[in-house]
Order: structure tokens, then C-alpha cells, then sequence
């Protein structure tokens, strides 16, 4: 994948494109995307506005008096219907009409929130999702969903809202922080579990060599799984199918980040967790014990492993119940039949499940 170019996703009326392009190119790129919005909203969270502030500042100077800039806080903790609210009515209060742009420039959390005001606001407006994480550069940020938690579970409020552009610039991959990077890496893991690709030694390189990696390296991943989800895409925008297998691992990882109240256990790290108990559960269905797959499990266990955190099973498996994946009532899981090999199959008994979601809960502690 080279800078400067770009990968559709979707199809129809609502494809758009992925756009590769170097950072400084970015205020050029909103602008030109932008030209007939009366106004344009960037939206961008803390931790982004703290580490591109100069950037921010250009695009609002190129784009001139239309562009107005609001800040959020950054973490999963805020992505929820009440500070949504807040965040549309600042927007209303702006004095904005149906040209309106928004600019979502951050993290997974900032593009998820961001896109759902987009397709609230005044019935739906455009949006430009401005990724500056891996892990938004190679998922949340691509394939029009969006949202926010509820009390009850991760994700349940939420559209399929497709932005009019995804910027992706691996420039930024080098400020984000160590931790937060070795996150990022599980959601492309979860693409090499049921697609081969990346393959895992260049994701290890990628993480050993963080943050002075080659951003060749990194620009090749990212378009992989660009590539891969825009295809998934373009098959099942709305999951009702094939899509459901992006969210291999999420199923016990969404209940996991639940438990930890979005604070304590990352969506990376809970993801990863996932996966741990996913492949266990694989293996008991079918899934032949190999190298790959051994070396697939305890990657994950790495990438799950960090700051000690206390969950009880019987809160992780009340948090499974409100999944969003279920079916007629019942509780689905991504399993694999190879690596490469995605299915859906229906949760396991409960004794099998407490053992899946306890090995999952363990893979968490250092
Ligand atoms: N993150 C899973 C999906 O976009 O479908």
C-alpha cells in the first residue's frame, strides 16, 4: 500500500473511500472533501488534540470561518447516549444545516461517537472519519458502523452510517503511546484468525519495532486489513452474515470490557482475551491442535496480559447475556474451523461457557 492511494468500501450509493495519504496532506484533503458544507464540525478527543494540535489548527485555518473544532474526552468510559446528547446539542448550537460536515479525527471511540452524531444530527449529515490510532486505521474507523455503549452492554445504540472518506495516515501510528499500540495489534490479529492475513510475524515485527517501525511495514498491514474488511463489506454491510465473523474474540470481549467499566481492560486487551477463549472453544469443536495455532492462542495471551484486573465470572457471564450478536435469544460465537476458516456457532453448554469466559478472565492477569 502506497501513500497517495485508496481503497473503496461498500458499494452502491454508499461506497466511499479509504484514503492513504501522508499527514501533512491532511488539511488539503478536508478541505477539498468539504468545499460545499456550510460548516464544518471537527470533532477530535483529547489525547488527539493533545499529540496533533498543530495539525488541527491547520485544517481549521485552510478550511477558514466554516470550521469550528470540539474537543472530548478521550476513553471508552465517555462513549455513552448522554454525553452523545450533550455533544449533538453543542453541535445544534453551532447553527449548523444539512451541509453540514462532520470530522471525526482520533480514536476508535471518537469515530464510533462522532459517526452516530453524523447520522443523528438533522437526520443525517456527512462525515470524514480522521483515524489517528492503528487500531482505528485498521477496524473501527472503516465500515460505517458507529455508536455508543448502553448501561446494558457495549455498542446496543448505534447506526450503519457510512462516512464520505476515511483519511488513513500511518504518520500517526508513531506518537501513539507503547501501551495503547500493543491494544491496537489484536484487532488485526483478529483479521490473520479468520482471513491468514497480516500474517503474525510481520504484526510481531510491527510491535517489536514500535514506535520507529518502517511505516512500509505499517502501511502494508493497515491496507491488508483495509482490504479484507472492505471486502466483508461490500458482501454484508449490515451484518447479516458474513460480517458477524469481524467480531471473532468481541463476543466475550465486549463482556469483558463491560466488567471493567470501560476503564480497567482496553477493547484491545479484551478482545484479545476473547480470542484466548475463542480458539478454546474452536479447539473443543473440531479446530486440530497445530503449530499456527498454538503460536495464534498465545500471541493472544500476550496481548491480553497487562495491569492486574479483578473480574467475577458470574458478572462476565450476566454481561454475555446482552451481547448483540444473539439470536432468537441465543448467544452466538465466532469459532474457527481452521485459521482462515471462520463459523457461527451457538454458545456452548454452561459449564463449558464458565470454563471458556474463566480461561478468558485469566489470559487478562500478567
Ligand atoms: N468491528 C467489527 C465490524 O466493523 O463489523
Amino acid at each position: 500500500m502506497k501513500k497517495s492511494e485508496s481503497i473503496l468500501v461498500g458499494s452502491g450509493k454508499r461506497q466511499y473511500p479509504v484514503l492513504f495519504t501522508e499527514g501533512k496532506c491532511i488539511p488539503e484533503s478536508v478541505s477539498a472533501l468539504t468545499a460545499s458544507s456550510q460548516s464544518v464540525i471537527i470533532i477530535a478527543d483529547a489525547t488527539a488534540h493533545a499529540l496533533y494540535q498543530k495539525l488541527i489548527a491547520k485544517v481549521l485555518s485552510k478550511i477558514g470561518k466554516r470550521a469550528k473544532l470540539i474537543t472530548i474526552p478521550s476513553g471508552e468510559r465517555h462513549k455513552n447516549g448522554k454525553h452523545l446528547l450533550g455533544l449533538l446539542e453543542s453541535v445544534i448550537a453551532l447553527g449548523v444545516d444539512r451541509s453540514a460536515t462532520i470530522v471525526a479525527f482520533g480514536g476508535g471511540v471518537t469515530t464510533d461517537i462522532a459517526g452516530c452524531l453524523a447520522s443523528m444530527l438533522l437526520r443525517g449529515v456527512k462525515w470524514i472519519a480522521i483515524p489517528t490510532t492503528f487500531l482505528g486505521m485498521v477496524d473501527a474507523a472503516i465500515g460505517g458502523k458507529t455508536g455508543v455503549n448502553s448501561e446494558l452492554g457495549k455498542n446496543l445504540i448505534g447506526t450503519f452510517w457510512p462516512p464520505q472518506a476515511v483519511i488513513v495516515s500511518p504518520d500517526f501510528i508513531r506518537t501513539q503511546p507503547r501501551g495503547e499500540f500493543k491494544d491496537s495489534i489484536a484487532e488485526a490479529v483478529k483479521y490473520f484468525a479468520i482471513q491468514r492475513k497480516p500474517s503474525l510475524k510481520d504484526l510481531k515485527l510491527l510491535q517489536k519495532g514500535f514506535p520507529e517501525h518502517d511505516s512500509e511495514l505499517s502501511m502494508k498491514i493497515i491496507g491488508q486489513c483495509v482490504r479484507i474488511k472492505a471486502g466483508i463489506v461490500r458482501a454484508d454491510e449490515r451484518e447479516s452474515g458474513v460480517r458477524a465473523f469481524l467480531n471473532f474474540g468481541h463476543t466475550i470481549g465486549h463482556a469483558l470490557e463491560f466488567c471493567g467499566s470501560y476503564r480497567y481492560i482496553s477493547h484491545g486487551r479484551a478482545v484479545a482475551a476473547g480470542m484466548v477463549g475463542a480458539i478454546s472453544l474452536s479447539l473443543k469443536q473440531g479446530l486440530k491442535l497445530s503449530p499456527a495455532v498454538v503460536e495464534l492462542q498465545e500471541y493472544c495471551i500476550e496481548l491480553a496480559s497487562g495491569r492486574k484486573v479483578t473480574i467475577e465470572l458470574s458478572e462476565a457471564l450476566t454481561a454475555l447475556q446482552n451481547d448483540k450478536k444473539r439470536k432468537r435469544g441465543k448467544l452466538m460465537f465466532v469459532l474457527l474451523k481452521e485459521i482462515g476458516k471462520p463459523y457461527l456457532s451457538p454458545a456452548p453448554n454452561s459449564r463449558e461457557l464458565r470454563q471458556t469466559v474463566d480461561l478468558s478472565i485469566g489470559a487478562l492477569v500478567d
